[in-house]
């Protein structure tokens, strides 16, 4: 396992993923019943958008100045967008920046640790070992936040149903894996088993078109309750960049959040975009009944 977030964070991908994960957090929040969320693949937790342009031996380009540093200075946000900058904000005025731009990015379990209530538990996975101590270190024993070192896919099996009844799981691999798509379907057709009303969010990457659709087939195959996909690329199919975008499925989204992040996608495609032919759009794999 090579993969470092470290270099991505703050990316354009991760301003699609985070800015919905807040509104799926706040949408699973409309009922004062507390929910258990769980990140399969959590990450550290936090990154340091200054140390993204090192890697272990070259300079790299870091990613960030093309995702939330094209929002940081915007004032014409709308709501949902402006809800999640605000909490990226917080937390890099928190842990210290004093500059224009930003410097401390928070990760997906910082995110959500930051929205919790009282009586929502967050449980996160992270199975590359130096991530998971920077998480467990991150957290140091917070209230309602259980960290462990595992493999996020078996992990999440053990968590459902969790004695809430109510979860939102994020699933959110790296993609390094040669199985990695077939690994998701089994979980979520398992997850569902334990947990039938479960919201879960699966991250992707538009690298190769026809991966997606194989993997949104047999997804569908597995019998889903309503599930959508939303999607945002940032440059046209020909252009040579490898990751055009990103998409989310959402499982048992919550009632219109669909309407909410299609909103946010198609406004994200114009601010985000960095080359013509790129764009947002929303589809549904298996219709609300
Ligand atoms: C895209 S990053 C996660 C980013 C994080 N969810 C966020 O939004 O801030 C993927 C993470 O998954 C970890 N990972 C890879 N395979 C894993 C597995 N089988 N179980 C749990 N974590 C894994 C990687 O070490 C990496 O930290």
């Amino acid at each position: 396992m090579n993969y470092r977030h470290q270099y991505h964070a703050g990316n354009f991908a991760d301003v699609l993923k985070h800015a919905a994960l807040v509104r799926l957090v706040r949408a699973m929040q409309r009922k004062d019943r507390g929910f258990l969320y769980i990140d399969t693949h959590s990450g550290r937790g936090r990154y340091d958008l200054a140390a993204a342009a090192h890697g272990d031996t070259l300079e790299r380009t870091p990613e960030w100045p093309e995702g939330i540093g094209r929002l940081w200075t915007r004032s014409d946000l709308p709501e949902a967008v402006a809800d999640y900058v605000e909490q990226v904000r917080a937390f890099d005025r928190r842990e210290g920046n004093r500059e224009p731009i930003p410097r401390f990015y928070p990760g997906s379990p910082r995110l959500v640790r930051a929205l919790a209530r009282p009586q929502d538990r967050l449980s996160l996975f992270e199975k590359q070992p130096e991530e998971a101590a920077a998480l467990k270190t991150e957290f140091d024993f917070e209230r309602g936040v259980g960290i462990q070192a595992a493999d996020g896919y078996t992990a999440m099996r053990g968590q459902l149903p969790p004695p809430e009844k109510r979860a939102l799981v994020l699933i959110d691999p790296p993609f390094e894996a040669q199985d990695e798509f077939a690994r998701i379907v089994d979980s979520v057709d398992e997850g569902l088993t334990r947990l039938p009303a479960a919201t879960i969010a699966l991250w992707y990457p538009l690298t190769e078109r026809a991966r997606i659709d194989v993997f949104f087939r047999e997804l569908i195959a597995r019998n889903l309750p309503p599930t959508f996909a939303i999607e945002l690329t940032v440059v046209g199919p020909a252009h040579p960049m490898k990751m055009k975008g990103s998409g989310l499925v959402v499982i048992n989204p919550p009632w219109q959040i669909d309407r909410e992040l299609a909103a946010l996608a198609s406004w994200l495609a114009e601010a985000l975009a960095q080359a013509p032919g790129g764009g947002a759009g929303l589809r549904w794999l298996v219709n609300e009944r």
